[in-house]
């Protein structure tokens, strides 16, 4: 049952190393959420099973950025001792939620999933979904439920998805009695961190169009990144006025610019409004905003550059904190499967009433 305990539950799938999209739109708030003892438990996870079913012909690849997702979420501040981190496929429970909840949900229902859809659209999938894609949603609903996570802290993409699982939290509740607990999405508080683009200004950081920033890369490399940014193609010279709409290095400033970086790198200005203005108005060139952005980004990224390399020093030990990790959300999701079977009635063998009831009718027959 519900006892109103504030759980916190997110995962990320494996799929290559994570980026500054993830962390602007993710981690960096999941780190914050661990240490803000506002939450009873804070779950978050390797979620490999979903990201076999559209690379299952790829098993390597995501069998490699386990460990890849493992340190970036360590390098970022989450912490085994405040959250429980833990891989999905080591969880069977979850499998049997989701079978028990495949019956909840329309195939209609998951059509009209809008992720679902543009993802099934980016894979050029229309023609042979495999099934095990199209009802990630429903296996989504289980991770998320088997936790009794109240906050999924998630980019907006994701809101489908929560919405998805609610309902399915509801029809449970509905047909079996009080048991799952109806989850809300926390989206981030900047808006700008919602969706960060990619350095050459597309919507959306993706691996494939060799657009990201990755937490690993080396400074150099990110200081590269940074300087080949896309700005104002309409900005030639230093005097031309520039445009701030759809300018990448703006956008990232949005991102990750606070005033002290001001008085840190660029104190001729006492605001990013000020700096914008002047670019706007003319006169300022790309170069000097980039390189302003870069040691921004330097600043933020190398900490959790120097962690990241101190734990890769002891992959074992990564391995052993996932393990342990798994162990405890086991027991926690076995707990809610035990309601869950009690709830649809297929606890037999835990049941004494009902074997005793049974022996009384036939007796009596
Ligand atoms: N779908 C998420 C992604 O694409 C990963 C994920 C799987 C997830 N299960 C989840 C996120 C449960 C939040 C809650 O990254």
């Amino acid at each position: 049952m519900a006892d109103n305990k504030k759980i916190i539950l997110t995962g990320d799938r494996p799929t290559g190393k994570l980026h500054i999209g993830h962390y602007v739109g993710s981690l960096k708030r999941r780190v914050e959420l661990q240490n803000s003892g506002l939450y009873d438990k804070t779950f978050v996870f390797i979620a490999d099973a979903q990201a076999l079913t559209d690379n299952i012909d790829n098993p390597e690849k995501v069998r490699q950025n386990v460990v890849e997702v493992a340190l970036d979420y360590l390098a970022c501040g989450l912490d085994p001792s405040k959250s429980t981190i833990f891989i999905q496929s080591q969880i069977p429970e979850l499998c049997e939620l989701s079978f028990y909840y495949m019956d909840l949900v329309t195939v209609s229902r998951l059509q009209r999933n809008p992720t679902v859809k543009t993802e099934i659209q980016m894979r050029n999938f229309e023609t042979s979904i495999p099934v095990g894609f199209f009802t990630y949603p429903i296996s989504q609903a289980a991770d998320i439920t088997a936790f009794k996570a109240t906050t999924v802290p998630a980019g907006e993409d994701q809101e489908p998805m929560i919405e998805q699982a609610r309902e399915i939290v509801r029809r449970f509740n509905h047909i079996y009695g009080e048991t799952l607990v109806e989850p809300e999405i926390l989206l981030p508080t900047n808006a700008v961190c919602l969706r960060l683009p990619g350095t050459d200004g597309k919507a959306k950081m993706s691996k494939s169009l060799g657009n990201c920033i990755y937490l690993s890369d080396p400074a150099d490399v990110v200081e590269k990144k940074v300087k080949s940014m896309y700005t104002d193609p309409t900005h030639i010279k230093v005097s031309d006025p520039g445009k701030l709409e759809g300018n990448t290095v703006f956008t990232y400033l949005d991102a990750f610019s606070r005033p002290e970086h001001f008085e840190r790198y660029l104190p001729d200005y006492p605001n990013l409004d000020e700096l914008k203005a002047h670019y706007t108005r003319g006169g300022l060139g790309d170069m000097k905003v980039k390189k302003f952005l870069a040691a921004i980004m330097q600043e933020e990224l190398g900490p959790i550059r120097e962690r990241r390399k101190e734990f890769e020093k002891d992959i074992p030990a990564v391995y052993e904190m996932l393990r342990k990790g798994c162990e405890v959300a086991r027991e926690t999701a076995s707990a809610t499967l035990d309601e869950v079977r009690r709830a649809m009635k297929i606890n037999y063998f835990d049941d004494a009433d009902l074997i005793a009831e049974q022996a009384k009718r036939f007796a009596q027959e």
